[in-house]
């Protein structure tokens, strides 16, 4: 799994505050231990001057070090237990004093010994991960199970021989059986139907599941992604060039990638070569992509070159959305 940078230094940033809370509410637990034990304080401060002497003596290291040592390793013990029996004489825990882990494997510094990150950094990337596709999507907590194929007619479509239910529930099948299979090896898909059949909807759900699994995803529409490939181009050095060039660089080398919208932007030159490049950088590091778009196979071919057309047919999975726009059936159901 490999860690982006920008996910990576967020999930550090809430580390450092759940250490900072911690060393809080350390501190309130020790002013009111010390209030209702004044003693207290006073063992705490003899231990850590027994600490810092011990520290000066294995510094200094001579003959008698060893001696002064022993007699102070003695007093510090009986400071441990006098302050555990005060603890105890009081009812409080005898941890009471001690400093707070919310992950005790690596003390909430996100490393272990090996210097690899801890599960608990991972999961607070796997967070921001998915902080962060919500909050591209915008689409709540809209997943599988609300998928309602109720919305899509019995009836049998004579040009396709079957009812949209039927091949919706295909659809949904195989969009939940590729979100639970994503990994090495999966394929690219082309959602291609109608507006308002669900196509954005079930590609956020596999977003959203691949994103909670820890690979890394991109959602863009294809307007934005393009927008972002010409700034980077064109207006690297203006205001907005670092990000849109970062953008590119995501978009290009996420494990997944959702291209949404595709041939609602108007197409250029310019979009056509962006649009080769996304296609043909990530078919050729088999990094799969899912692309949906309005446009039928007709004008997908009319509108971009052989070259793209050539890559999507021969090597996206098309799943192909019937039915009427969920929306206006909403509606209509809504009124009746
Ligand atoms: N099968 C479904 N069940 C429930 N809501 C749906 C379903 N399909 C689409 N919707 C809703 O209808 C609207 C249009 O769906 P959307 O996925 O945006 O369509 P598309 O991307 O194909 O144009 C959205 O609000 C979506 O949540
Ligand atoms: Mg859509
Ligand atoms: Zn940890």
């Amino acid at each position: 799994m490999a860690l982006d940078g920008k996910l990576l230094a967020r999930s550090r940033e809430r580390l450092a505050q759940i250490r900072a809370d911690n060393e809080l509410e350390q501190k309130r637990r020790q002013a009111r231990a010390y209030a209702e034990i004044p003693r207290l304080r006073e063992i705490d401060v003899r231990l850590r001057r027994l600490l810092g002497e011990v520290i000066g003596l294995t510094l200094r290291r001579d003959e008698t070090a060893a001696a002064t040592l022993d007699g102070i390793q003695a007093q510090s013990e009986a400071l441990q237990r006098e302050k555990a029996e005060l603890l105890s004489a009081h009812g409080l825990p005898a941890d009471c004093l001690d400093e707070i882990y919310s992950c005790p494997k690596c003390r909430d510094r996100g490393f272990g010994a090996d210097g690899l990150p801890c599960s608990c950094l991972l999961e607070l990337y796997r967070r921001e991960q998915a902080r962060e596709l919500s909050s591209l999507l915008k689409l709540g907590a809209d997943d599988f199970a609300q998928f309602d194929l109720n919305y899509y007619s019995a009836a049998v479509d004579p040009r396709y021989g079957m009812s949209p239910r039927e091949a919706m529930s295909m659809v949904l099948s195989a969009c939940r059986q590729y979100a639970d299979d994503f990994g090495d090896g999966s394929r690219s898909l082309l959602l291609r139907g109608g507006t308002g059949l669900g196509k954005t909807f079930l590609s956020a759900c596999i977003a959203r599941q691949a994103a909670s699994r820890g690979f890394s995803v991109v959602y863009e529409t294809a307007v934005a992604a393009f927008e972002a490939f010409e700034i980077s181009k064109f207006h690297r050095d203006g205001p907005g060039g670092d990000a849109a060039a970062e953008k590119c660089a995501r978009i290009l080398s996420c494990e997944l990638m959702i291209l949404d919208d595709l041939g609602t932007e108007m197409t250029t030159q310019f979009t056509q070569s962006a649009l080769y490049t996304i296609v043909n950088t990530r078919l050729c590091d088999s990094r799969p992509t899912i692309i949906s778009t309005n446009l039928s196979a007709e004008e997908i071919s009319a509108r971009y070159s052989a070259q793209i057309v050539s890559r999507i047919d021969g090597e996206y999975d098309t799943l192909l959305f019937l039915g009427r726009d969920v929306r206006a059936v909403k509606k209509e159901l809504r009124y009746q």
